[in-house]
């Protein structure tokens, strides 16, 4: 992505600090950051700590004749690709959702014809507050974008949501926003990693899953402009940055989850999910007591891509993937029209391959159109590969 101008509003709290190394991340990645501070904020951070870092000058004061003459606060507002208020406080989410403009941020955020994204920071206790859950409804019905809050540990001692979003995540909610590829405007959801299925609290049943494969293919998506929701089981892999991410154990809630996220235009299933579970997993760990080994008795999982493909709900393309160790390609297609998905992504993965848990893949496309044959290459390549022929087929 070349260079954008971003206007970053710095907000009165103590997560202010974390906004600095925004602006160096920022920066980093080519882009322009140009600071408003809040008369709060100065609390936090000083002018010149924030100008250093940005290289630019901070605009600070809405009737200041110098800052007017030079660049009125409208065009100031415009003059941005994005708008970023971070960190967003539980006041300045209520002037925006309230339409206040009695400061230069708040006039600034009224007038601008950009998107904004916001990262709220508060305490847990004003973060729950329904005032501010109302705020946050109105200003996501206004289409303000928003990163975080996150759970943890807060300055003020409590536990809980209102952490700012770390400064890498803002980043990559910012670049999503101002990304203009081709999957722009495009919702694709992603399952991903193994599923989890308990035996008793201590033990469980699994297929082998890194979950490399998937998050490359979210990771590939986001280059390309789409919004992810990355559903996915315990991976080895972190998830990528900037998606919408909802993490499971089970096979059954991963259906729940895809069940859950609307309005989705593609959806990729690259999960290994377990096609068993145990019938009754024991809720106290199952002793070596003597009487003998225990007996375990499975019950099928559903099958979250045949259920999604067979619902109303369907999106209007289906990618399912064929992990098989025999007649790959003679399996895979038959997978296809069981499971009654559009693609197939086939796949030997017998251990000689040394493709699960290796960074490469030797895939062949199948589609109604017949089986492609792709060159060995690394996941990231066929995720790259992939998201561009989704691009190509959705806007062909
Ligand atoms: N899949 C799923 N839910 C399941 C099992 C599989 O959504 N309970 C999806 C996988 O994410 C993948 C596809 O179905 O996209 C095929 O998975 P695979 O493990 O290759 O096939 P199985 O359905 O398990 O069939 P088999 O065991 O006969 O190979």
């Amino acid at each position: 992505m070349t260079g954008k101008t971003l206007l970053l509003v710095i907000g009165g709290g103590i997560a202010a600090f974390k906004s600095l190394d925004l602006i160096r991340r920022l920066r980093e990645r080519g882009h322009r950051v140009v600071p408003v501070l809040t008369a709060a904020a100065t609390e936090f951070v000083t002018p010149l700590s924030v100008s250093a870092l940005a290289g630019e000058k901070v605009f600070q004061d809405l009737f200041d004749l110098n800052d007017e003459a030079e660049m009125g606060h409208i065009e100031l507002s415009r003059a941005a690709d994005l708008v970023i208020v971070a960190p967003a406080t539980a006041d300045l989410m209520a002037k925006m959702a309230n339409g206040h403009a009695n400061d230069l941020a708040s006039t600034l955020l009224m007038a601008t014809d950009k998107q904004v994204l916001i990262a709220p920071s508060m305490n847990v206790r004003m973060w729950e507050h329904p005032a501010t859950q109302r705020n946050l409804e109105t200003l996501k019905k206004d289409g303000i974008l928003i990163s975080g809050p996150n759970e943890g540990d807060m300055a003020c001692g409590e536990f809980g949501f209102g952490r700012m979003a770390e400064p890498m995540e803002i980043l990559a909610a910012a670049e999503m926003a101002l990304n203009d590829g081709p999957l722009k405007g495009t919702h694709v959801l992603v399952t991903s990693g193994p599923t989890h299925e308990p035996i008793d609290p201590v033990r469980y049943i699994a297929n082998r899953s890194s979950g490399a494969q998937g998050t490359a293919i979210a990771q590939a998506l986001l280059a390309q402009g789409a919004e992810v929701t990355f559903i996915t089981g315990p991976a080895d892999v972190p998830p990528p940055m900037g998606v919408n991410l909802v993490a499971v154990q089970t096979a059954a809630e991963m259906l729940d989850a895809v069940q859950n996220t609307p309005n989705v235009d593609v959806g990729i299933f690259a999960a290994a999910v377990a096609d068993w579970r145990v019938a009754s997993a024991s809720d106290q760990k199952i002793k070596k007591d003597g009487k003998g080994l225990p007996v375990l008795e499975f019950a099928e999982n559903p099958d979250v891509l045949a259920t999604i493909c067979a619902s109303t709900a369907r999106p209007k393309l289906v990618i399912g993937f064929a992990a098989e160790t025999q007649n790959v390609i003679e399996n895979a297609t038959a997978k296809r029209k069981r499971k009654g998905c559009d693609w197939i992504v086939a796949n030997d993965v017998s251990p000689s391959t040394g493709i699960m848990g290796g960074s490469e893949n030797d895939v062949t496309l199948i589609s109604n159109a017949g089986a492609e044959d792709w060159p060995r290459m690394d996941k990231s390549q066929v995720a790259t590969r992939l998201a561009e022929k989704i691009a190509a087929a959705l806007n062909g």
